[in-house]
């Protein structure tokens, strides 16, 4: 059942929030995953002025211009919050830190013993404020027809990094597979501490929410799929729900089996189902599309200097998907390397030229 838009955000009803309510529309409104970043110029100086990446994220003036800079340039028809989905660890008291040319790392959790040190879920409210302010500031900055997504990590991605500490999956799969009890405590205190991290951007503003799997496909099996992604983002969706029934969710369980896609689109409770390039486009037009719209999955190399075919695969994907709800994207968020030159062709492709 889709729960019906919240009657006060009716006045932003542009493309994308008309597609994820089940209208097709073409050409489909786009916006991409990742598309404030250090492939734009304008976000390297926003970076370097700030001086570390937490501070970006943690000022809602630099956090705001970063949000808006690529609608400036490219005209998205939504505006991702800018943050991190590292930021929830954070609040529990994990320290972040986000290393140069590496990425970030987070002081491992190493044993199920090491939850119980971690903060209250109710610090999100205090230590994320900041958050919040980006997203009341965007929001009354932005043309109403541009939606403002919010997001977070959902709990098994974020998992990943508090257990390896940002250097790999390996530790995080292992307790999954030795002891998935003790992960289950984990993964519920995340559950709550991001129902009340996402109800707190939609109380400030946020037409729409995105939950990002990234790395829901390396679960070890159908079970934990199941457990540990689907029904994880179902208690999460119905959390949310409990206190805005109407906000659309979007959910992203990149990487997942094309069973696991099926069975993510049918029992999570999202509006949108966001699928990753490795997933085929027919596919996705015959079996996914019907149960729910689609948006993607544009592969983001495409989009990085000396690649081949990008006008050619953007009208293909949009042709396929083009009698459906769809909200064109990429299948992974943009690269570093993307060419601004390359994200301009693509989207005045799918604006000027019919399919
Ligand atoms: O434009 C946007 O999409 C909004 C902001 C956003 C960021 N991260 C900013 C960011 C969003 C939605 C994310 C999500 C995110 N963060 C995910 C899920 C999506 C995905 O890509 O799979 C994950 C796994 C993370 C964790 C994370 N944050 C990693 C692995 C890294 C390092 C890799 C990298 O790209 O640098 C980050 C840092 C990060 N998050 C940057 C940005 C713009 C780069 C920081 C910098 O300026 O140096």
């Amino acid at each position: 059942m889709k729960a019906q838009p919240a009657p006060s955000r009716s006045h932003v009803r542009g493309p994308f929030l008309r597609v994820l309510a089940g209208e097709a529309l073409d050409p489909p409104p786009v916006w991409l995953m990742r598309q404030a970043g250090r492939y734009l110029p304008e976000y390297r100086r926003l970076r370097e002025d700030a001086g570390s990446f937490l501070k970006l994220c943690l000022t809602p003036e630099l956090a705001s211009e970063a949000t808006l800079q690529p609608i400036r340039r490219f005209g998205f028809d939504a505006a991702i919050l800018f943050a991190d989905i590292l930021l929830i660890p954070h609040a529990l008291g994990q320290h972040l830190e986000y290393i140069e040319g590496e990425g970030p790392r987070l002081e491992a959790l190493t044993s199920p013993v090491d939850i119980d040190r971690l903060h209250p879920e109710e610090r999100v409210d205090e230590v994320l404020a900041a958050v919040f302010a980006t997203v009341t500031s965007v929001r009354s900055r932005l043309p109403h027809e541009k939606a403002v997504i919010g997001f977070a990590g959902a709990p098994w991605t974020v998992a990943t990094y508090m257990i390896g500490g940002g250097r790999g999956l390996d530790h995080a799969l292992h307790w999954v597979r030795k002891d998935p009890a003790g992960y289950n405590v984990l993964s519920r205190i995340l559950e709550a501490a991001t129902v009340r991290y996402l109800c707190a951007q939609v109380e400030a503003g946020a037409d729409a929410l995105q939950l990002f799997d990234s790395w829901a496909g390396t679960l070890p099996d159908d079970t934990t799929f199941r457990r540990f992604s689907v029904q994880a983002t179902r208690r999460i969706v119905e959390g949310v729900r409990e206190s805005h029934p109407g906000i659309p969710i979007i959910g992203f369980p990149r990487g997942a089996s094309r069973s696991g896609y099926l069975e993510y689109a049918r029992e999570t409770g999202i509006d949108m189902i966001a699928l990753d390039q490795s997933v085929n486009a027919d596919w996705s037009a015959r079996e996914l599309q019907p149960i729910l719209p689609v948006q993607g999955n544009l592969d983001p190399a495409l989009l990085s200097p000396g690649q081949n075919g990008l006008v050619e695969e953007a009208r293909r994907i949009r042709r396929v998907f083009q009698k459906g709800p769809h909200v064109f994207n990429l299948g992974h968020g943009i690269r570093p390397d993307a060419d601004p030159d390359r994200v301009e062709l693509l989207v005045s492709t799918l604006r000027n030229e019919g399919a």
